[in-house]
């Protein structure tokens, strides 16, 4: 089964447990990065472990929460190798793995329902990379790592 690793801040620690409970519910493997109680933390210091995580290999996707899911988003993709995006709805997620291949996923822990944030994980898992015309303009992404 796919290995995931997670990450959040204290903003995001709340549904990061309940996500994470959710995905090992459904057979995932998680790798927790952290954080690990509501103690105030910086986010960088989690997304970039999960990163790296996705980066290296040792797992294949990422998702990370904070309060809103942007500055991880911001930390994650400047890992190379990385293409993660702030996802806020489920139509978002399956374009964000279809159109961009995104390998890691970063939600808000603070303006997004768990239930809205279960079903965008839920795209994201489902859905392919579509290849095609929007190869070319990934590689072009990853071109600049
Ligand atoms: C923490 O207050 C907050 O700034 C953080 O969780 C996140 O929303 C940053 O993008």
């Amino acid at each position: 089964m796919m290995v995931i690793s997670m990450g959040s801040d204290h903003a995001g620690f709340e549904q990061k447990e309940l996500l994470k409970a959710y995905l090992e519910q459904q057979g995932y493997e998680v790798v927790d990065r952290g954080c690990y109680s509501e103690e105030r933390v910086d986010y960088p210091d989690h997304a970039v472990p999960v990163a790296q995580d996705v980066a290296s290999g040792r797992a294949e996707r990422g998702v990370l929460v904070c309060g809103t899911g942007i500055g991880m988003a911001l930390a994650a993709d400047k890992v190379a190798g990385i293409r993660a995006a702030n996802i806020i709805n489920p139509e978002f997620a399956q374009l964000c793995r279809e159109h961009n291949d995104c390998n890691v996923i970063t939600l808000s822990g603070r303006f997004v329902e768990p239930d809205v944030n279960k079903a965008i994980l839920d795209a994201f898992f489902a859905t392919e990379f579509g290849g095609g015309r929007h190869e070319g303009r990934v590689r072009k992404i990853m071109e600049i790592d």
